[in-house]
């Protein structure tokens, strides 16, 4: 037998309706805030996520999906939705129009990670991307956008965390100072922190080693060293959020995982499906479409994790929508009644009641047991007796009446009663 590889999960038919319910608070969201959909492809060439994501960062250095294709290019399956997008959005000459673009996506995503409750190798992301606006309102708005989605999806006990990384003129002035103050602590720091001293010592700040966390718990605070500007503009989130009631912590030492944030970063984190909490993160990066040849064009976005909200919505006893059941199963008595079932269910679809018949030349009453099971709300079986007179009983399944209908009526009688039409 061949499993699934590695950290990859099957959506299977009896719970994919709840995927669909994930999707459909997702693009109610993306309707509700403007938001039109990019489809970028599932690779890319591998430079994009090098010069995009970063490559001192681990999903870089150590997760991605690489290989060479047939024609000795290397590809890389996208590891986050955000790169891609502003490729697209560069390589089709959106900058030229009105701003600002805003735009969403729902895919898969793949990383070589350990897989673990709310990790795996292939995920999927609803992520949105924001392009032309550099105010803290459309911080503000891509937030409350994050959060619609969230609280659309039912879940509650997620906490907003909010920072600001500043922009590369005071980041440059922080990572002095923070280098300044790890030199002397370097040696009871974890050998990732070590070589990202170097690199990208902000990334320290995200160790989740506790030996880093508690010498990092010291370290100065980027909040504390930003720039006018960019102190104005975290302010003016801050204060956008407050004034309409959305709750927040600043959290100094969220500085994301990826190279191209700048200025204000934000996570939901939720503590009920453990290490893996973060459900939703973004923030703004004003350098990538530059560095990834573009005009310069301010950005700001977020992606949250589908397989990590769904586990959020289970752990939480969140209801899903009640999935579709047939309206109506009609069942044959034998070869001639079938052909007959056929027909009626064809029409009965064509005008849009959702049902069922025998596939399987079932018994009547094995018939009546597997609709049973489908949860169909009614059955009406042709036999013999219902071709020559023309008309049928209809049952209803779950109070066990039935009402006599003319065979031709039976999609007007599903109409009129059916719930689920
Ligand atoms: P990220 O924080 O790397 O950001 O990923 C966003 C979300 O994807 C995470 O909060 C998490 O819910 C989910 N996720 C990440 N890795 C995994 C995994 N291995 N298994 C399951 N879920 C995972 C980004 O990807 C940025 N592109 C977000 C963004 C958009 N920033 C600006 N625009």
């Amino acid at each position: 037998m061949i499993n699934a590889p590695k950290g990859t999960k099957d959506v299977l038919p009896a719970q994919s309706y709840k995927w669909q319910y994930i999707e459909d608070c997702a693009r109610e969201t993306a309707r509700l805030f403007g938001l039109k959909e990019t489809r970028t492809p599932v690779f890319e060439h591998t430079e994009l996520f090098l010069r995009g994501v970063g490559e001192t960062t681990d999903v870089v250095n150590k997760e991605m999906y690489t290989f060479e294709d047939k024609g000795g290019r290397s590809v890389t399956l996208k590891p986050e939705g955000t790169a891609g997008v502003v490729r697209s959005f560069i390589e089709n000459g959106m900058s030229s129009l009105p701003m600002p673009v805003k735009t969403f996506y729902i895919t898969p995503a793949f990383r070589y990670e350990r897989p673990q409750a709310g990790r795996l190798r292939e995920f999927h992301q609803f992520g949105i991307e924001v392009f032309g606006a550099k105010s803290a309102d459309a911080d503000a708005e891509v937030i409350f956008a994050a959060s619609t989605f969230l609280k659309k999806s039912g879940i509650k006990n997620v906490r907003l965390e909010l920072n600001s990384i500043g922009c590369p003129d005071c980041r440059a002035e922080y990572n002095k100072k923070l280098k300044d103050f790890l030199r002397p602590r370097l040696d009871g720091m974890c050998s990732d922190c070590r070589s990202r001293f170097d690199k990208n010592p902000l990334r320290i700040l995200d160790c989740k080693e506790e030996g880093c966390k508690k010498i990092t718990a010291g370290a100065p605070k980027i909040v504390d060293c930003l720039c006018d500007d960019c102190r104005a503009h975290f302010a003016r989130v801050q204060s956008l959020l407050s004034v309409r009631g959305e709750k927040f912590e600043v959290n100094p030492n969220i500085v994301r995982g990826l190279d191209y944030y700048t200025r204000t970063v934000f996570e939901f984190v939720s503590d009920e499906i453990g290490a893996q909490g973060t459900v939703c993160g973004g923030g703004r990066y004003d350098g990538l479409v530059e560095s990834l040849g573009g005009a310069p064009t301010p950005a700001i976005g977020f992606a949250a994790g589908l397989e990590r909200l769904l586990l959020l919505m289970e752990n939480t006893g969140v209801t899903f929508p009640e999935e579709q059941k047939p309206v109506i199963y009609i069942a044959g008595l034998d070869e001639k009644c079938r052909a007959v079932a056929f027909d009626i269910a064809l029409s009965l679809r064509a005008n849009g009641v959702p049902c069922e018949v025998d596939l399987m030349e079932r018994s009547v009453k094995a018939q009546f047991k597997y609709a049973d099971k489908l949860g169909a709300q009614f059955v009406a079986a042709i036999g013999g007796n219902e071709l020559e007179t023309g008309f049928v009983d209809i049952k209803n399944m779950s109070d066990g009446t039935s009402e006599r209908v003319n065979l031709s009526g039976i999609c007007e009688y599903c109409k009129k009663a059916g719930a689920g039409v």
